[in-house]
C-alpha cells in the first residue's frame, strides 16, 4: 500500500490503522490535496483489506492538539466556480461513504475543533470518541455557505433534524458536553493521548469479535438507515441467513456448546 502522502500519516499497529490529517498549521483544514490523497487511501485501502489482512479496526484524527480538522479549507474556495465547489463537495462526500464502506469499524478521536467538515468527516466514521477540548459545529453559514461534505443530511439522523437545524442556522459551537448529551459524541477523555489509548483498547477488545459479522453488522446498519423500516427488516433477513454459511458463524455458536473460546478467521 502507498503510504506516503503529503497531507496525512497512515500507520498499523497491532491491527488497527490510524490516519491522521497532517496539516496542523492550517488547523488540518481540509485542501482539494487532503481529499485526494484521501481518496486514494481509502480505496487502496478497502481493495486490499477485504480478507482483514492489514487492520480490523481504524482511528481517524487530527494532527497536534489545537484542532480534529477546522473545516473545508476556506482559503482555498475563496476562487472556485459553482462547477468547482460542486466537485470539491463531491469529492468530499465520496471520502465520507468510503469511510461508511469500510469492513471495518472507525472510530473519530476528535481533540479541539471539529467545525464544518471536519465535523462532518467525523459523523462519517462509526463513532466518536473526544477530549475535553472538543468543539463541534456547522458553521458554513457564517461563511455564506451551507455544509457540502453531508452535513445536512448525517446531522439530523445523529442528533434529530431540528436539533440539526438550530446548530446549523446559528452556526453556533457545540462544546463536548452537549455533544456528549445529544448523541454526537459516545466517550470524552481529559487527554488526546488518553483517547488514542481508549480508542486502541476499545478496538482491540472488539477484535475478540467476529470481524465479518461486525462488518455486516455495519453494512445492514448504514443501509438500514437509508430506508424505512420494513426495507430495513428485508436487508436484515437477507444478511442474517446469508452470515450462517461463514466459518465464523459455525465457529462462534460451536464454542459456545463447547465452552471455549471462539477463534475467529473473518471467514
Ligand atoms: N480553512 C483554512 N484555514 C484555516 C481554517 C479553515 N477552515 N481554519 C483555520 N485555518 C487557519 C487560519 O487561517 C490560520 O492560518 P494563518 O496562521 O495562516 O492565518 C491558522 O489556521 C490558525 O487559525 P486561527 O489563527 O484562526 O486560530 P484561532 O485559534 O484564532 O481560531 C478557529 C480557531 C475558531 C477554529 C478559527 O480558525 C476558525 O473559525 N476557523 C474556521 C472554521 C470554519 O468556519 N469551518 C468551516 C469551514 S467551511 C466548510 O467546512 C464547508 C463544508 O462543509 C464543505
Amino acid at each position: 500500500m502507498n503510504t506516503n502522502y503529503e497531507t496525512l500519516l497512515f500507520e498499523v499497529e497491532n491491527n488497527i490503522a490510524t490516519i491522521t490529517v497532517n496539516r496542523p498549521k492550517a488547523l488540518n483544514a481540509l485542501s482539494e490535496q487532503v481529499h485526494s490523497e484521501l481518496n486514494s487511501l481509502l480505496r487502496e485501502f478497502k481493495e486490499e483489506n477485504k480478507d482483514f489482512s492489514i487492520a480490523k479496526g481504524m482511528i481517524l484524527t487530527g494532527a497536534e492538539d489545537k484542532a480534529f480538522i477546522a473545516g473545508a479549507d476556506i482559503k482555498g474556495m475563496t476562487t472556485m466556480t459553482a462547477d468547482q465547489a460542486e466537485t470539491f463537495a463531491r469529492l468530499g462526500q465520496d471520502n465520507t461513504l468510503l469511510f461508511e464502506s469500510l469492513n471495518i469499524p472507525v472510530i473519530a478521536c476528535v481533540n479541539g475543533y471539529a467545525l464544518g467538515g471536519g465535523c462532518e468527516m467525523a459523523m462519517s466514521c462509526d463513532f466518536i470518541f473526544a477530549t475535553k477540548t472538543a468543539v463541534f459545529g456547522q458553521p458554513e453559514v457564517k461563511l455564506g455557505l451551507i455544509p457540502g461534505f453531508g452535513g445536512t443530511q448525517r446531522l439530523s439522523k445523529l442528533v434529530g433534524r431540528n436539533r440539526a437545524k438550530e446548530i446549523t442556522y446559528s452556526g453556533r459551537n457545540v462544546g463536548v458536553e452537549e455533544a456528549k448529551e445529544i448523541g454526537l459524541v459516545v466517550s470524552v477523555f481529559e487527554t488526546k493521548e488518553e483517547m488514542i489509548e481508549g480508542a486502541t483498547t476499545y478496538l482491540s477488545k472488539m477484535m475478540r469479535n467476529s470481524p465479518l459479522a461486525i462488518h455486516e453488522a455495519k453494512r445492514v446498519m448504514n443501509e438500514g438507515n437509508d430506508l424505512v423500516v420494513s426495507e430495513g427488516l428485508n436487508v436484515e433477513a437477507k444478511a442474517f441467513g446469508a452470515i450462517f454459511n461463514s466459518q465464523d458463524m459455525k465457529e462462534g455458536t460451536a464454542a459456545f456448546v463447547e465452552k471455549r473460546k471462539p477463534v475467529f478467521t473473518g471467514k
